[in-house]
């Protein structure tokens, strides 16, 4: 992508969206809005640092898929809590630990858990019969929070998860959410997460207890099996490794499942649109449900901005990225460009099943993409349309009180509680 007329000088940034953000008056997102009107790739100052925002589909391609050595991870936010684990590693040991999980979340991998998912989607199906029966409204973002969380315990360590370990481990990604999406360097949060550590240590020592009773297929039987066979694979990468996969598998799909059934109270002509395409079980359900949680992440995309460090100089649709820089990727601004979807606010899962009409490379990426993409997209998007295959015949959940703000953190989140009254249904 590299042209003659590239310019060093980033275009200037309104001045007024720059004052406003700086007085804490606006959103980290209302700046990036502001960025992006100069075009797909927008250079600007935030203080020292010399930001560029990537939001053209072609540009997102070339740096996250065509061009992942240039554009590199780089201090990891989560780093505190998880480690060397694989969301935060890079070079070579990144290499050999995605080495060692991919496998465990593609197809037979997947299906080796699935009686695992199984089991979590009637642990929350049965705790909503009961709720429904009380005709009460209750957080359900809750329930999808523990939902989500016993989906990867158990997968885990093949057994329930209970109440200590579930207070433990929310705690710990509690700590880590709160991060703010632009974080200080590393080393200046570490003093708060020593709480955090000492919890996940405890929940951590635990499953590796628990592993070793277990009979059914377990992802930590591979990480510990990799620790006996593999020299640089030691037991604190185990520990690592593990809790990256709790706090990166948890929270993004029980948000996203949040959004998902705020988006259908909204909508409800789309839940009956979906359990209208075939009956029980059947592919065209299935498929129409998957829909259901494509536009979702479109619309909603949790992991909202993933930060990337040049390693060496690059030119960007006419600008000079120099080495150093932060380039700054931003899947809901993509997601919502009017250019790559006609009417991007609207909610229209229709439109991931219209024939001809897949995205253009670069358009969506709510797991990333290239190398680096999310290794449990698949896995997670499996735990969703389970969960709701079970839930949406049996239930309208009515919101009974929207979050009013839209939190920006390391997600993009319901800002406060969901709570939902849950009105049977017969099918
Ligand atoms: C809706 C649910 C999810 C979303 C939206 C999501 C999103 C993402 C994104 C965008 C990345 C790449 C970040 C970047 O390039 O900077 C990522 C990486 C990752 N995700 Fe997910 N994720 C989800 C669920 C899961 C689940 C269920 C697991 C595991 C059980 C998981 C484990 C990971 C790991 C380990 C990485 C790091 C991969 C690597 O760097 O090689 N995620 N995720």
């Amino acid at each position: 992508m590299t042209t003659t007329a590239a310019t060093s000088v980033p275009p200037e940034l309104d001045a007024g969206a720059l004052a406003r953000w700086r007085d804490g008056g606006g959103k980290l997102i209302e700046l990036f809005e502001a960025a992006r009107e100069l075009g797909p790739v927008a250079g600007f100052r935030l203080g020292e640092r010399r930001i560029v925002l990537v939001t053209g589909a072609e540009q997102v391609q070339h740096v996250l898929a065509k061009n992942p050595d240039t554009y590199v991870k780089h201090g990891h936010r989560a780093k505190v809590l998880l480690g060397d684990g694989l969301l935060c590693a890079s070079g070579e040991p990144w290499k050999r630990q995605r080495k060692v999980l991919h496998p465990q979340f593609t197809g037979r991998g997947i299906r080796a858990y699935e009686p695992q998912i199984r089991a979590a989607v009637a642990g929350i199906a049965e705790r909503w019969a009961a709720a429904a029966a009380t005709g009460e409204a209750r957080e359900i973002d809750a329930d999808l929070r523990h939902f989500s969380l016993e989906v990867i315990w158990r997968s885990l360590t093949a057994h329930p998860l209970d109440p200590e370990t579930h207070q433990r481990l929310i705690a710990a990604g509690d700590s880590l959410a709160a991060i703010p999406a632009f974080a200080p360097a590393t080393g200046e949060i570490a003093d708060d997460f020593r709480e955090a550590n000492e919890r996940a240590d405890v929940a951590a020592a635990h499953a590796i207890a628990l592993a070793g009773e277990a009979e059914e297929p377990h992802l930590l039987a591979v990480l510990l099996k990799a620790a006996a066979e593999l020299p640089d694979y030691t037991e604190r990468l185990v520990r690592d490794e593990l809790l990256t996969l709790v706090v990166a598998g948890y929270e993004t799909t029980a948000t996203a499942l949040s959004w998902l059934f705020l988006l259908l109270d909204a909508h409800p002509e789309q839940r009956d649109w979906a359990l209208a395409a075939g009956p029980v079980g059947s592919p065209e359900r299935a498929a129409a449900i998957r829909a259901l949680v494509d536009e979702t992440l479109r619309l909603y995309p949790v992991a909202w901005l993933m930060p990337r460090y040049a390693a060496a100089a690059d030119t960007l649709d006419g600008l000079a990225v120099e080495a150093g820089m932060t380039v700054l990727l931003c899947p809901y601004l993509t997601h919502r460009d009017a250019e790559l979807w006609p009417d991007p606010e609207e909610f229209r899962p229709q439109r991931f099943l219209e024939a001809g009409r897949r995205p253009v490379p670069g358009a969506y990426f709510p797991f990333g993409l290239g190398p680096r993409a999310c290794v449990g997209a698949q896995f997670a998007v499996r735990e969703m349309v389970l969960l709701l295959e079970e839930l949406l015949p049996a239930y309208r959940a009515e919101i009974r009180e929207t979050p009013e703000e839209v939190g920006y953190a390391i997600t993009v989140h319901p800002a406060g509680p969901v709570r939902a009254v849950l009105h049977p249904q017969g099918e």
